[in-house]
């Protein structure tokens, strides 16, 4: 199936677009699970689905979440883990129980076990109806940079220097930001049900050519995507600006 994309005006269309497919999965399956993403991009539609919520009665009590990826050597409660973005900008905003919500383990006595037993609770919980998704300006998803393998698991790899560069924002200065993170393969990824992917801005834009409209390959690994039965980009008019329609 060739990937779908839905183009929204804006970042905050983009948001309340995904939120509320998320939302849809959650109200059809109360005990769905879910995969999530960290990054600036589906900040607006964390904060969407906080609101839906409280406001809506939109209950993740009964919710099993997993999420990509966390920086090796971060414990969950760094400020840059991605456990604690998680737990900031969703997790204690919601009715979720903390215990159903699953992110790689950035510190344990051995973080390559850890990897293996992610995989099995993702099994054991049933495979992920929804995973939310990122894209990054070299078509990375997750931290699965190019040159990932296809049918990659759960693993430690090594961050591109681009990434590094693009995420030193968050941190004091380039040298901070871990050269190492436990991902998601690409594997992984494919085996959810549905993906979403959002991306936002110009400067996603040369990405999300290359993987809706570009060949397929592990130089883009968002195309890796094309031949998933069920992926939709939500993107915004900035990051759908180079895409042709052709393909
Ligand atoms: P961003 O990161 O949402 O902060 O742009 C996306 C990614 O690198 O996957």
């Amino acid at each position: 199936m060739p990937i779908k994309v839905v183009v929204a005006k804006d970042a905050k269309e983009m948001s309340k677009k995904a939120a509320a497919v998320i939302a849809e999965v959650v109200r059809k399956r109360p005990h769905c699970v879910l995969g999530f993403a960290t990054g600036s991009t589906p900040e607006g539609t964390y904060a969407e689905l906080a609101r839906m919520n409280k406001e809506e009665g939109l209950s993740f009590a009964r919710v099993t979440t997993f999420n990509l990826d966390e920086y090796l050597g971060l414990d969950g409660d760094h400020d840059q883990s991605y456990r604690y973005f998680m737990n900031k900008n969703l997790f204690e905003k919601i009715d979720i129980r903390l215990w159903n919500t699953f992110v790689p383990l950035g510190v344990a006595a051995d973080p390559g076990v850890g990897c293996i037993a992610y995989e099995q609770y993702i099994k054991a919980a049933g495979g992920v109806d929804l995973w939310l998704l990122g894209i990054g300006n070299n078509g990375h998803i997750a931290f699965n940079e190019p040159g990932s393998a296809p049918d990659s698991r759960t693993r430690i790899v090594a961050l591109d220097k681009s990434t590094i560069e693009a995420n030193s924002r968050f941190f004091k200065s380039a040298d901070e930001v871990p050269r190492y993170a436990l991902s998601a393969g690409i594997g992984t990824i494919k085996e959810a049900r549905k993906i979403v992917l959002l991306a936002s801005g110009p400067k996603k834009a040369n990405a999300v050519k290359a993987a809706v409209e570009g060949p397929v390959t592990i130089e883009c690994p968002a195309s890796l995507l094309q031949d998933h039965p069920d992926t939709t980009f939500i993107v915004d008019a900035e990051a759908a600006s180079k895409l042709s329609g052709e393909k």
